[in-house]
């Protein structure tokens, strides 16, 4: 029932809300994973035009699979983190070699190529396959362990399997991927490091944090 009533919310502000963003609706998981790579490191407005111009050279896996890895750096000229570009063409040869040219539809089968992750591929198998499958970046971290008022650091193990056990419970079985999508765009856009707009928060009746009113104090800063 309450979770329920958490997917209502949620929804109902990412009707109005959610962001225009080239990668959005999209389910060529080959668009989808290229845009996740570009932003792991990277803000969304310095990713668009990136993002526009390698689609645009290499709208494929074939395409890009078949390119010089000099002409791939060269796209991602700029953006920095070049092992990511590296990855990126790497991955692009193993799909073509390995899996004739089929981009992987599992968590497990994407995990095992070059720079994807478990968010990486999460996000392509919610996103482009609508499949159940959960997302933990930058902007949900900071969201789940203040919904779930995570007081210990959550970079930490135990801290980890506490936010991707949240991320998991909360997920739909209808439309995950728009759900992930919405839980990632509040993440970003009211639920921010800084003064987090939590009286304009569609879900704040449901956050830990809020509630005890320590929603400046978590997630705790990164341990360095
Ligand atoms: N950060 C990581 N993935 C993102 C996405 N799909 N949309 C917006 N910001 C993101």
């Amino acid at each position: 029932k309450r979770r329920q009533r958490f997917r209502r919310q949620l929804l109902s502000w990412y009707n109005t809300h959610q962001r225009d963003l080239p990668w959005r609706g999209v389910n060529d998981p080959y668009a989808v994973w290229i845009s996740e790579i570009m932003l792991q490191q990277t803000v969304v407005a310095a990713v668009i035009p990136y993002f526009e111009k390698f689609m645009t050279r290499f709208p494929d896996l074939q395409t890009l699979a078949n390119a010089e890895e000099s002409e791939v750096l060269q796209y991602w000229e700029g953006l920095g983190y070049y092992s990511r570009a590296r990855n990126i063409h790497k991955s692009a040869k193993i799909i073509v070699q390995e899996y004739q040219g089929k981009f992987p539809t599992s968590l497990k089968s994407l995990q095992k190529l070059p720079g994807i992750g478990r968010y990486t591929a999460g996000a392509i198998c919610s996103f482009a396959y609508d499949q159940s499958a959960p997302i933990v970046e930058a902007n949900t971290l900071r969201l789940y362990s203040r919904l779930i008022g995570l007081e210990e650091d959550p970079r930490s193990k135990s801290g980890q399997n506490q936010l991707w056990d949240f991320a998991e419970l909360i997920l739909p079985r209808k439309s995950p991927g728009i759900f992930n999508q919405a839980l990632m765009d509040l993440g970003s856009l009211v639920c921010t490091p800084q003064n987090p707009a939590c009286n304009q928060c569609p879900v704040s009746s449901a956050c830990e944090a809020f509630l005890k009113d320590r929603q400046h104090k978590i997630p705790i800063p990164k341990v360095r």
